[in-house]
């Protein structure tokens, strides 16, 4: 007999109970759809979790700050965690899945999975750790929750690059649902990075996704010169306090590597730190 869908939030932090509750969904023929998430939830990760909802028997968000994903340097200690309000934006989901550091990385912890060649690029070279620890945490949410389907957002577009590499190449059972930037009504991508974010920073920050606008305007016109529009961009960005650029890539979306003219599909690729917080943004520039 075919369980009927509970209304509860059920929230686990057990890896064992977790492969117990896959296991019988698997058994009831039941699909299963995962969020993966850090927590800090906006409407970004909703909209995920809504794609889900509406394709699958059962959907599982998770939400684990996963410490092999961040440099020394970076914001571990502080990224924000507010697993209660997290919880109350959980409406219709199954299963909330948030194991401690020691149940995912116990102290003779050694693997760790690493996409190739994509992963020197825009992100992967600022921040070296990032998609190692990436790619280890989804694989192992992917093992403990055995998901049909996983849904990921475009704003990390190269995140979602190097899983869908690691899926295809460790010829992994579950399809990947690419979901498009939410923004807000100004522009701003949904990051749960923006509420570290002063208001004059907020202002500040506009500045990512109207430089996009504005490249994608130039292209439209006719300027095929990646130099050009990398130029304009830097403009948009820079003489603003508490900016620094990280990066301005003009490539393309599968490889990364730069093009020197917007020919084809391209991705135009923007991290920027603007006071504490490292922002990126991007949009694709279909073929002309
Ligand atoms: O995009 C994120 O929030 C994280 O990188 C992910 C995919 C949940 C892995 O920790």
């Amino acid at each position: 007999m075919m369980e009927t869908k509970t209304q509860t939030l059920q929230a686990v932090s057990s890896i064992s109970e977790m492969k117990e509750i896959s296991q019988s969904f698997r058994k009831q023929n039941l699909t299963i759809g995962l969020v993966p998430t850090m927590g800090c939830l906006h409407e970004g990760h909703l909209n995920l979790v809504k794609r889900s909802l509406e394709t699958c028997d059962r959907t599982v968000v998770s939400i684990f700050v996963n410490p092999t994903q961040f440099g020394p340097d970076e914001d571990l200690d502080t990224y924000p965690r507010q697993l209660q309000s997290d919880i109350e934006k959980l409406e219709g989901v199954d299963i909330l899945f948030h194991p401690s550091n020691e149940e995912m990385y116990p102290t003779d912890y050694k693997t760790y999975v690493q996409v190739q060649d994509i992963t020197e690029h825009l992100c992967g070279k600022s921040r070296p750790d990032l998609f190692k620890g990436v790619s280890t945490v989804v694989l192992k949410l992917f093992n403990i929750v055995r998901p049909h389907n996983a849904y990921f957002g475009e704003k990390d577009w190269q995140q979602l690059a190097v899983i869908e590499a690691l899926v295809e190449d460790l010829n992994l059972d579950v399809v990947l649902n690419r979901v498009p930037i939410v923004r807000e009504p100004d522009g701003l991508a949904m990051s749960s990075r923006n509420q570290y974010l002063s208001q004059q920073e907020r202002q500040t920050a506009l500045s990512l996704s109207r430089s996009l606008k504005e490249a994608r305007d130039n292209i439209r016109q006719g300027t095929t010169s990646a130099k050009v529009i990398s130029d304009l961009i830097r403009q948009g960005l820079s003489g603003k306090e508490g900016v620094e650029i990280d990066y301005i890539s003009i490539c393309d979306p599968k490889t990364f590597r730069g093009k020197e003219q917007v020919c084809g599909r391209t991705l135009i690729a923007l991290a920027v730190k603007v006071g504490p917080s490292r922002l990126i943004d991007n949009c694709i520039i279909e073929e002309i």
